[in-house]
């Protein structure tokens, strides 16, 4: 299984997704500030990576804050935290994961500096194992959306990259290749960073699952002709009516699906669900530099000096959407509802407990 984040002794090691597929190299953190410039330049990325990328590094920050007083302890710890949610806006995984390490302090105001350091490396830890095992779930409830002989569009990547391994859009799409179905996948491309061609197409390459990539423009064409029965993307962050913002060019796939009645598919864990926002207008969506529309790999491309804007995500209206498969099962519409009962309470989010 690829593995995307992982702790050797003291550092923290990131497989730089920058450089996929051409290189495999792991990018070494030393300090709290790496694992912020890793997210933030997409060494690594996807959001319940990102969650899980932000959990460790303020494990690996709690390290180096060099007291045995609990209180000056915990208000350095709070500022690392501060510090690391302006790494990317838009993944609620990143909010999930930070505010899930500050419970985890804030629980051991009886303990030693020491042992509390140590607690949140483990933590941070099982963070990772749980995602896997949280997307296995997902991938396994997923599969009874998938018929066998199925043409699947996806849009970014949702896979073992975007994880910490399986995935979640690409893991239903797994474990419907591994359970015997005969699939096809469409990737769009994902202009402008091409995690679709760079990062999909890689992984389902090295799992033998056929796939031909598209331009992004060309999806709305291959719906008309009926080429494919069903999408799945992932998520990056859902409000409580069930908006979901997604890698941009997300929301125009969904709608023209509806247009042409194809079933348009959700896969996410409960950490991505921000049952602080009532819906998807609400959600902070990251602009990126104008420079990774205009340029390809590097190599500027467009005039010099044109202006170019580049939200990195956009927002699905509910009524778009035909499911959202989570860990605890598959949601169908009203939404509000459908969240409402999966939460039994308002931190009851994520990581199957
Ligand atoms: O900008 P990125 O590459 O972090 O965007 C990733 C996506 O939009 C994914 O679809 C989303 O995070 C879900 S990943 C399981």
């Amino acid at each position: 299984m690829i593995q995307t984040v992982k702790w050797e002794n003291s550092c923290i090691c990131i497989l730089d997704q920058r450089r996929l597929p051409t290189e495999k190299k792991w990018l070494v953190c030393r300090t709290l500030q790496d694992v912020i410039t890793a997210i933030r330049e997409m060494a690594i990325r996807g959001a319940p990576a990102i969650g899980v990328a932000a959990a460790m590094g303020l494990a690996l920050g709690a390290q180096s804050i060099k007291t045995e007083k609990y209180g000056t302890f915990r208000r350095r710890f709070m500022q690392m935290a501060q510090q690391m949610k302006s790494a990317r806006p838009t993944a609620a995984n990143l909010k999930w994961a930070i505010g899930r390490m500050i419970t985890a302090v804030e629980r051991m105001d009886n303990n030693t500096v020491e042992e509390i350091k140590e607690v949140v490396r483990r933590e941070s830890q099982i963070m990772l194992e749980r995602d896997i095992e949280t997307n296995l779930k997902i991938s396994h409830n997923g599969l009874e959306l998938i018929p066998d002989r199925a043409t699947i569009l996806t849009h970014c990547n949702a896979g073992a990259l975007a994880t910490c391994g399986y995935g979640t859009a690409l893991g239903v799409i797994r474990a419907a290749h591994e359970a015997g179905k005969d699939i096809r996948v469409i990737v769009d491309e994902t202009r402008p960073l091409l995690q679709g061609m760079r990062l999909t197409a890689f992984e389902l390459i090295e799992d033998d699952i056929p796939v031909t990539v598209i331009v992004d423009s060309a999806a709305g064409y291959l719906m008309r002709k009926k080429v494919i029965d069903l999408i799945i993307t992932g998520a990056d962050r859902i409000a409580s009516n069930g908006d979901v913002a997604n890698k941009i060019g997300s929301y125009q796939v969904a709608v023209i699906a509806k247009e042409n009645k194809i079933p348009f598919y959700v896969a996410s864990p409960l950490s991505t669900f921000d049952l602080d926002l009532k819906n998807g207008d609400l959600v902070p969506i990251e602009e990126r530099e104008p420079g990774e529309v205009i340029s390809l790999a590097g190599h500027l491309l467009g005039p010099k000096g044109v202006n170019a804007f580049n939200p990195a995500f956009d927002v699905t209206p509910a009524r778009y959407i035909s499911a959202i498969i989570t860990e605890r099962g598959v949601l169908k519409s009203p939404y509000t509802r459908s969240i409402r009962n999966l939460f039994k309470t308002k931190d009851d989010r994520g990581q199957s407990r």
